[in-house]
């Protein structure tokens, strides 16, 4: 393969051409066969340049939509996604072939037909397969569904439900043909404006790590590969691939690494995707200590490294590092490759180690298994799915004078606000899922016997058909299009709704994505000053009839609440809740669902609370002119700023920073209500003595008036005389069964030795200081019911691990 012809005199040359094709059609028969013979002696046959293909993906297929408004012949993706045609016609025709695999795909690595060897279809994620819903070749429909992000999911705090998502996406992944989905994502909620947060869990490392983990073995449980991304501490979007991350040891290790710890460890995801950022000095891809001694020497990682999309500069420093796949791949980095082995400055061995890992995923995968996929996964049963996840991890964070669940009689309901006609299912960028339809509020009402006012309805279909229409069109469809400011309510119309409707419901949205970071600004972070007067009037006018106001949060991420709070009677946290949306949060003001999610982030009181306001998104540094030029061919989502951000706040994140530190909060972590009540009662520790390991349990029983969930979390607040402590940390969570009223629940954990330990920087290792350790099981961080103590006599030297990605540079960390 990819060989050059030659050429010569007739007789000779058909004598060649016979002995050469005898030889090849030998060769061939020779020729070790993937899945037939072991993946070394594969790797053995191969030639270095196909390795060099291999390891390189065969590029990115844009929709020409992309470039629509853009002069011709630019590309604002960068040099990474440059095609490099006509060089090698063979190498082109294989791309062109495997191309034609799942239009809309993110990437196809290389196939040898000689070796067997095909090529790995690889597609986004997370809240759902992401591929072109459409294609030329015939009027078929290709659509996924759009599942609740991921923020949505974490609230839920129930793996067993995420594993039942998780094995639906994998329904689709498998059917449609792809081999391994681009998910789930996993960074930190370091800082509520992080655009990509929706596609996160939670800003606790065991949530995010337990959740993710339930997620990768049920989608991998059809068979079919995930990516765990983006690996790591890529907490930003604002010069998301090139800023240097500035972060302690201890840091990574708590929070920014514990969750991909934990999904390695409890879950093997195939694949792992590095991250677009440096951390300490390094791009992630180029690490050797984060994919190399981390992940692989301290966790165990058996899979594959891929790159994000283009992320990283220098392909022999990333192989080197193990970053075994560069995405979405090109000629250049695999001739550079190739180059690199040749001239000695990389050894074959490691390029043979990085393919070897490759084709070890390969030899699992759906298509080179021969599977017969059909394009008809079970979309209706997935739907169902997504309906009934999208309920459970809405969080109810206000329900004065029990105006939720709608009283029975209750039937119209008069809705206010953009994001009720047009909802919000998902997040933008390849985050974005492309579904065959969307149920929005007020279908979701309809759907469930309820009426709206037609005309109000009407009002607010033209007003946003004409903002849309004088909207600015945005240059890349695919990054979203800015929001179209909340219409003012006329009061005279608001007061006839109250005296004519039953109750109202006010949705507020906000949505997000790759690319970009959201502001601590008015209609965004901060309700807008038409947003804030929409809420206010419409609550009061209502009170004034005696009747309630609801407001639904269709967000991907934090807002601020606690400015407006007070007007209405109740507030939803829907989050983004997929396909299903208006259907799901209809399930839950009705009743027919009782809310059981909790935050999985905490509500601070105002973004100037913020732990990480000073140190986000960080600083710009100097440009060369080189640097400068490059920069204004590109999309600004895809330019290499030289920048910098310190992660002075360390590991005081979230509510290790709130509540070490006193500081109030609107809702904190672990918040969420219910419209029944749990009393907890009957707390029992194996031992007062920690000897190993520890039993607690504990009993909560449903003394509200209606069946329900309640999420039990188990705190732990460990001895800070060696190292300093948050006041306590998430251990441990289950969630009940469906208590009946009156039905109780005795729940169990067991705290290991690891659950008791810091990190410390000096030894390398995972210490748990003697002394009193104190256990709270409350159901939120603040809401504690129940709490004892055992002692640790003597200090325990849990795991020591590599030293690995130390800072270049003094951090003027935060402690108590
Ligand atoms: C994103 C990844 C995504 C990849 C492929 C990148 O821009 O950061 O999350 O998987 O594109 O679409």
């Amino acid at each position: 393969m990819f060989k050059k012809n030659t050429g010569g005199y007739l007789l000779p040359i058909l004598l060649t051409i016979c002995l050469f094709s005898c030889a090849q059609e030998g060769e061939k028969n020779k020729a070790p066969k993937l899945g037939k013979d072991p993946v070394p002696e594969i790797v053995a046959a191969m030639t270095l340049e196909e390795k060099a293909i291999l390891v390189c993906g065969t590029g990115m297929v844009i929709p020409p939509s992309f470039f629509e408004d853009l002069p011709e012949g630019d590309n604002p993706f960068g040099a990474f996604f440059e095609d490099n045609k006509g060089e090698d016609p063979e190498y082109d025709a294989m791309v062109e072939r495997v191309r034609k695999f799942v239009p809309g795909a993110a990437g196809r690595t290389a196939e040898i037909p000689r070796l067997g060897i095909t090529t790995m279809v690889v597609a986004d994620g997370p809240a759902g397969l992401r591929i072109n819903p459409e294609r030329d070749e015939n009027n078929d429909k290709y659509f996924c569904t759009a599942f609740p992000i991921a923020t949505l999911l974490a609230s839920t705090w129930d793996t067993e439900l995420v594993k039942k998502v998780g094995s639906a996406m994998g329904n689709e992944v498998l059917e449609y043909g792809v081999d391994t989905i681009l998910g789930p994502g996993m960074n930190l909620h370091r800082n509520p404006l992080c655009g990509r947060n929706f596609e996160y869990y939670s800003e606790d490392p065991l949530i995010t790590g337990k959740i993710a983990a339930a997620m990768v073995n049920g989608i991998q449980s059809k068979g079919v590969g995930t990516s765990i991304k983006h690996y790591a501490a890529n907490n930003q979007e604002t010069n998301r691939n090139s800023v240097d991350t500035i972060v302690s040891e201890r840091a990574l290790r708590e929070l920014y690494l514990e969750g991909f710890r934990i999904a390695v460890e409890e879950a093997q995801p195939w694949t792992v995707m590095s991250s677009y950022n440096k951390i300490n000095g390094l791009y992630a891809s180029e690490s050797h200590d984060l994919l190399t001694k981390v992940l692989r020497d301290d966790w165990g990682f058996k899979g594959y490294v891929m790159t994000d999309w283009g992320g990283g500069t220098d392909p022999v420093a990333q192989m080197k590092a193990g970053n075994d796949l560069l995405m979405p791949g090109n000629r250049d980095q695999s001739k550079e490759i190739e180059k690199a082995v040749r001239e000695g400055r990389l050894d074959e061995k490691v390029l043979d180690r990085n393919v070897e890992r490759i084709l070890n995923i390969v030899i699992k995968n759906p298509r080179f298994n021969g599977y017969k996929y059909t394009d008809k996964p079970d979309l209706k049963a997935n739907a169902e799915v997504a309906r009934r996840a999208a309920s459970d991890g809405m969080v109810l964070l206000k329900n004065s004078k029990n105006a939720l669940p709608f009283s029975e009689g209750l039937k119209k309901v008069a809705v206010f606000g953009n994001t009720s006609y047009k909802i919000i299912t998902g997040g933008t960028g390849s985050g974005d899922v492309n579904e065959g339809y969307s149920v929005s509020l007020v279908e979701g009402l309809k759907n469930s016997g309820y009426s709206i006012d037609e005309e109000t309805r009407d009002v607010y279909l033209k007003y946003m058909k004409e903002a849309e229409e004088n909207q600015e069109k945005p240059v890349i469809a695919f990054l979203g299009a800015p929001p179209i400011p909340e219409m003012e309510v006329d009061i005279a119309m608001v007061k006839k709704l109250a005296e004519t409707m039953d109750i109202a419901i006010i949705t507020i949205g906000r949505n997000s994505g790759e690319g970009g970071d959201r502001k601590a600004e008015s209609g965004d972070f901060y309700l807008s000053e038409q947003e804030k007067q929409l809420v206010r009037d419409v609550s009061s006018e209502f009170e004034a009839k005696n009747k309630k106001t609801v407001v639904i949060l269709n967000i991907g991420g934090v807002i601020e609440v606690a400015s407006w709070r007070e007007y209405p009677d109740s507030i939803l946290l829907a989050w983004q809740p997929g396909q299903e949306t208006g259907n799901s949060i209809i399930d839950v003001l009705s009743g027919k669902v009782n809310p059981s999610g909790k935050l999985a982030s905490t509500f601070p009181l105002s973004y100037d609370d913020v732990p990480s306001i000073s140190n986000f998104p960080g600083i710009e540094l100097p440009m060369t002119e080189e640097q400068k030029e490059e920069n204004e061919k590109v999309l600004p989502s895809m330019r290499k700023v030289p920048s910098r951000v310190v992660y002075e706040d360390d590991i005081y994140v979230g509510y290790r920073y709130y509540d070490t530190f006193d500081i109030p909060v609107a809702y904190e972590f672990g918040y969420g209500l219910s419209y029944t009540e749990f009393e907890y009662s009957n707390l029992e520790l194996s031992s007062d003595q920690f000897q190993g390991r520890m039993e607690v349990s504990v009993e909560v029983k449903n003394s509200g008036p209606v069946a329900g969930r309640e999420v039990v979390q188990v705190y732990l607040s460990a001895p800070s005389e060696k190292l300093d402590k948050p006041l306590s940390e998430l251990v441990a969570f289950a969630k009940t069964e469906l208590l009946e009223p009156g039905q109780n629940q005795t729940l169990s954990f067991e705290l290991n030795p690891r659950d008791l330990a810091s990190f410390d920087t000096a030894s390398s290792s995972w210490v748990a200081e003697a002394g009193e350790y104190r256990v709270q099981i409350g159901a939120s961080s603040k809401d504690i019911k129940q709490a004892g103590s055992f002692q640790l006599a003597e200090e325990i030297a849990v795991k020591t691990v590599h030293k690995a990605l130390s800072p270049q540079r003094e951090i003027d960390r935060l402690y108590p």
